[in-house]
């Protein structure tokens, strides 16, 4: 999907034009991948918009910051307040919200302790990542590239870095006609998508992969086991060896952008029934009706963004 283009981006506290966002090539990111960042939603309520667990996503923004020796100049809540000051001057909503702490312009070579460090904010339209149809479920493959190491690059820090893998993951799936990738760890157990947790259901058991298996300990993750636990269905966080892939009888993607998406088959072969499970089913219920304001927040999971008219976004 096409970037959106908004009116203003926030850039060190400052609203600025959107066109006048930008990063030298001689700065340290473009050279060496030195930015941390977070995809965060803001979701249409009746009420109006609000913001999917913004202390959560800023928090884990400055805890990437920390992994990389980065100083933020800006707190959590004056970066939440940025979020909230970018998507009502834009005026648009359901929207992704992208914000990005890196190393700009100023010395050569890798140490980057020299080289400012910039914050922005950016907001655009976003809808269905997968597509609208991943919620009845996607085919999946896994992929011959396999996840971060553990002490290579950080997997719990969300970093531009990271990505390269990530993209790697995603081609290969592209090409092969897939919709997404599963990269396993080093030890051959079930890691990420190239931007998602991965969840199994076995014996009516909930399985995901602890964050010693090179995942990034995602929100929408921490979501899922919330409901769960909740709802009283029974989880492990253990690693999660390939073939439970072929003989779970269900599979999901969770993410910010995949939110909750069933899988009806890895590499062709179909999960459970080729159909989204009812465990899968249950918790996509709460999660959709707690983001679209049907069931109340009772974890507190929303922040309101005040705006003066209502103006939502068809996507
Ligand atoms: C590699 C990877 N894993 C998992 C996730 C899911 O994390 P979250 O639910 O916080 O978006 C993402 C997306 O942010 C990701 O890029």
């Amino acid at each position: 999907m096409a970037i959106q283009k908004m009116s203003k981006i926030w850039h060190n506290g400052k609203l600025i034009p959107w066109d006048d966002a930008c990063v030298h090539v001689m700065s340290h990111v473009v050279n060496y991948g030195s930015s941390v960042f977070e995809g965060i939603r803001c979701y249409s309520l009746p009420k109006g918009p609000a913001i999917f667990r913004a202390s959560e996503h800023i928090q884990r923004l400055l805890d990437s910051a920390k992994i990389y020796r980065i100083d933020v100049d800006f707190t959590r809540d004056e970066i939440i307040s940025g979020m909230i000051e970018t998507i009502a001057v834009n005026g648009t909503w359901p929207c992704y919200i992208r914000p990005i702490v890196l190393r700009g312009y100023g010395q050569a070579g890798v140490n980057p302790f020299e080289s400012p460090t910039e914050v922005y904010i950016a907001n655009y339209p976003w809808g269905k990542y997968l597509g609208s149809d991943a919620e009845q479920g996607v085919d999946v493959c896994v992929s011959s590239w396999t996840r971060l190491a553990p002490n290579t690059l950080p997997a719990m820090a969300k970093s531009g870095a990271n990505y390269m893998n990530s993209q790697l993951i995603k081609m290969e799936a592209i090409v092969n006609g897939y919709a997404e990738g599963i990269a396993l760890d080093t030890n051959g157990y079930v890691s990420e998508g190239s931007g998602e947790n991965v969840f199994v259901v076995r014996g009516g058991v909930l399985q995901t992969a602890p964050l010693g298996n090179s995942v990034l300990p995602g929100i929408t993750r921490d979501a899922v086991l919330t409901i769960a636990r909740d709802l009283g269905i029974p989880i492990i966080e253990q690693g999660i060896p390939r073939e439970m892939l072929y003989l779970s009888e269900e599979v999901f993607f969770t993410g910010t952008a995949a939110e909750i998406t069933p899988v009806r088959s890895v590499d062709k072969i179909s999960v459970g029934t080729g159909t989204i499970g009812p465990l899968t089913k249950r918790i996509q219920k709460e999660f959709y009706g707690i983001v679209t304001g049907e069931i109340a927040d009772r974890y507190n999971w929303l922040t309101p963004v005040p705006v003066r008219s209502k103006q939502p976004v068809g996507v």
